[in-house]
């Protein structure tokens, strides 16, 4: 039996990244602490139900406003110090305030009960150094524990009633009439319908579909599309107009963050708030406020594909909007646009919000012949994320939308950093995609791929940023892939205007241009490719076996049994046991592969990897090999993109 200190860590606030405590959980793991880990979005409650089981209670905050979280800290912890007397540490950190000092924050924040408190993010080392004094002054011990802390892995709830078969007609109908009425612009999709619809879809050039048919694919130059979002109309036209005299390709708007949440009245006092031609308050495209109207200016004004990109589980309404206005893609899946971004909606419930998107899809084929193209969220977390996850996930989705009638087929993938792994991802992601939609019936989906440019943080020296850029466009290319979504050099530090955007079209197009004299790595090519495909074959058969003839419930039961497992997911459908690093060259690898149903020559390969990371990083402990990951790339500290040959040196 061991013994051991008992720690219970967890964020407060709506940011979705949960990268900082995962690092500290796998930290204080690896120094043999237990650790209950809540994840993201917590409220005060949450730690308090929990709290009388461990010795420490570890309280983060992200996004600068801690005072909105902490209102009845005082109160709590007195009431909950009358129950349980035997003495515990709490501690506070993050970045606490955009306001306050360091000084009063730490003032204030002391006397209200924490025993330490870090305005902003510290090194692992230093609050275990802190947390052992502590613990040493209050006379706290170490406990035999058994096991672990009670495991709150959630099951997903009516798994069993859940299959592949579409949405029924009957049931689209009724649901669309809620979706509909949910906010006024949704009349605007009854008004079009008919002979409005048919005019916004009537342009040859501007269906996605048309496009990828033309030019995507193997052999051809990759089509090149950068992110945009402003809240006019008027101005997102002049952006999109300004980017396509310098290289775009597919024009695309990302959803703001207040509509994501199906904030309107937010989303609309954002649009108030913004004066035309000036800073915008929204940091992307209000669909719902500038609804039909809105889009179909947009699409009038541009000569290209337009496709609407978001991100958060149901976006029925945007969706309907979009597709009405002449958008001819959309963008997101009922795996891709939950565990990246949600915490509490369930996949059914995600899966039912996709399956209508589909069936809207597939209506819009039936009554006015138009192709949708549908596209995956590749990137997921964008941290150190395998490629066979997402490849998987791709797969998965596809197969459902393609069960639903969609005939076009997009799937994406993040750069990582490792040039050959890159290659060999994308290439597999194709490959595979084309076997199981063949393998299921669907031969006749156009499937294309979407290569996005480093999506985790970027370097913060503008230089290295269009070093990066340029070099990613030339893996793109190599790797055949049939677009690329375009960073800019400004990344790493706000949202890109038109001429940031505009430079990193041109860096995207000249390094396509290199492409054509660079040479591939045939031989390790080959051998990311072979794994990669027995890494995906590996999970795609777990996940078939589970679901016993519904891909969609398979998934489900693959991440209830930690076979998906998406790093750095905010979601508590998500296990959270699956590391993954770096390797030497800088291609992902997974630290605990022992956990996926590999053959033991794999499992043996990914130890090894990342048994000689840590020799040559000279270090025992992981989190230290993380956090240097988490933190190298933007902190300007590596030689040159990308990583092949030269991460750990
Ligand atoms: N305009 C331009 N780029 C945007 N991004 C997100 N929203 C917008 C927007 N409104 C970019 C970010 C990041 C990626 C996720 O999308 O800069 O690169």
């Amino acid at each position: 039996m061991n013994e051991a200190f008992r720690l219970l860590i967890g964020s407060v606030g709506d940011d979705s990244h949960s990268v900082g405590t995962s690092l500290l959980e796998i930290a204080f793991r690896e120094a043999g602490y237990l650790v209950k880990n809540i994840g993201i979005m917590n409220v005060l409650e949450d730690f308090f139900q929990r709290a009388a089981g461990v010795d420490a209670v570890f309280i983060s905050c992200m996004n600068g406003h801690i005072d909105l979280y902490l209102k009845d800290f005082p109160i709590k912890l007195k009431k909950f110090n009358e129950k349980n007397t035997e003495p515990r540490v709490w501690y506070l950190g993050g970045n606490l305030s955009v306001q306050e000092s360091d000084e009063n924050l730490i003032k204030k924040y002391r006397k209200q009960g924490f025993d330490f408190v870090s305005p902003k993010p510290v090194s692992c080392d230093v609050v275990m150094e802190r947390l052992m004094k502590d613990f040493y002054d209050k006379g706290i011990k170490k406990r035999r524990v058994h096991g672990k802390l009670p495991d709150e892995t959630i099951h997903i709830p009516s798994l069993d009633i859940i299959d592949d078969t579409p949405m029924s007609e009957q049931v689209f109908f009724a649901e669309r009439e809620q979706v509909l009425e949910s906010w006024p612009t949704g009349q605007e999709v009854r008004d079009a319908e008919g002979e409005g619809v048919k005019k916004n879809h009537a342009t040859a050039f501007k269906s996605m579909h048309n496009l990828i048919l033309q030019r995507g694919g193997n052999g051809n130059r990759p089509l090149v599309q950068p992110r945009t979002g402003v809240a006019h109309t008027c101005d997102e036209i002049d952006i999109l107009s300004h980017l396509r005299q310098n290289g775009l390709e597919v024009s695309s708007i990302q959803l703001d963050a207040a509509s994501r949440k199906k904030m309107y009245r937010s989303a609309h006092e954002g649009v108030l708030r913004s004066e035309e031609g000036k800073k915008s308050f929204l940091n992307g495209y209000p669909v719902p406020i500038h609804g039909v109207k809105g889009v179909e200016k947009i699409v009038d004004a541009i000569d290209n594909p337009f496709q609407i990109r978001a991100g958060s589980p149901d976006h029925r309404l945007v969706y309907e909007i979009g597709l009405a206005g002449g958008a001819s893609s959309l963008e997101g899946g009922f795996i891709c646009y939950l565990f990246p971004y949600d915490k509490n909606t369930s996949p059914v419930e995600s899966l039912s919000y996709w399956k209508y998107v589909d069936k809207l899809s597939r209506w819009y084929y039936k009554k006015y012949d138009v192709i949708v193209n549908r596209e995956y969220f590749g990137p997921l977390t964008c941290f150190l994320i395998e490629p066979v996850i997402p490849i998987c996930i791709n797969i998965v989705q596809a197969i459902l939308s393609a069960k639903s009638g969609v005939k076009c087929i997009s799937v994406g993938l993040a750069e990582q950093g490792n040039r050959s792994q890159d290659i060999a991802a994308l290439r597999v992601l194709e490959k595979m995609t084309r076997y199981y939609l063949g393998k299921y019936g669907f031969m006749d989906c156009t499937v294309s791929t979407v290569f996005h440019q480093y999506m985790a943080a970027f370097p913060k020296d503008i230089e290295k940023a269009r070093d990066l850029i340029l070099n990613s466009s030339i893996t793109g290319a190599l790797a055949g892939a049939s677009r690329i979504m375009t960073k800019t050099p400004v990344e790493s530090i706000h949202i890109p205007s038109k001429e940031d955007n505009a430079e990193g079209l041109r860096l995207t197009h000249t390094g396509l241009r290199m492409a054509m004299d660079e040479k591939i790595n045939h031989t390790v090519v080959n051998r990311e490719t072979v794994l990669l495909e027995r890494e995906v074959t590996a999970i795609m058969t777990a996940i078939e076996e589970l679901g016993r003839g519904s891909v969609a419930r398979g998934a489900m039961r693959a991440f209830e049994e930690g076979i998906l497992d998406i790093p750095f997911s905010p979601s508590r459908y998500n296990k959270k046991r699956l590391i993954t690093a770096k390797d030497c060259d800088g291609a992902i690898r997974f630290v605990n592969p022992e956990l996926l149903p590999f053959p033991d020559d794999i499992v043996d390969f990914h130890k090894e990897k990342i048994h000689q990371r840590m020799t040559r990083d000279r270090t025992g402990k992981l989190y230290e090999i993380l956090d240097r990951d988490l933190t190298r790339i933007w902190k300007n500290d590596y030689t040159r993109w990308p990583l092949d040959g030269h991460y750990v040196y």
